[in-house]
């Protein structure tokens, strides 16, 4: 009997679970530096620095601060995105 339940609910849970996957595609750390950083300034409060990916992150964690609500993966991501374009040896010419 509970077995039988048991597969009832899988078979119920199944198409919602692969929906929520497939809606939820993560976003890069591009796209969350475009949609969150403009929450409190524009970039242009941080588009001239150069920093490297940790130093980014604590700088990050400062927003965070601040009031920024973003989870750690997500702050991981931007940092990374931050640290490969805006890090020290940057593409200042851009
Ligand atoms: C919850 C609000 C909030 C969000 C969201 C936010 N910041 Fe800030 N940020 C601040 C405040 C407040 C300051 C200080 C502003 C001032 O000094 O006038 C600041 C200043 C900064 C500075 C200057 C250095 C410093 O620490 O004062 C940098 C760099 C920076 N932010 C980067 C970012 C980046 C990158 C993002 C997006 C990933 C972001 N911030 C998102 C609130 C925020």
């Amino acid at each position: 009997m509970s077995i039988c339940r048991l597969a009832l609910f899988a078979l119920a849970a199944a198409p919602l679970l692969a929906a929520s996957a497939s809606a939820q595609q993560r976003p890069t750390g591009a796209e969350l530096i475009a949609s969150k950083c403009f929450q409190c300034h524009s970039q242009a409060m941080w588009q001239d620095q150069r920093q490297d990916t940790k130093s980014w992150e604590a700088n990050l964690y400062r927003m965070v601060g601040r009031g920024a609500l973003w989870t750690s993966e997500e702050i991981k991501l931007m940092a990374e995105y931050l640290g490969a374009n805006f890090g020290p040896a940057g593409k200042e010419a851009r």
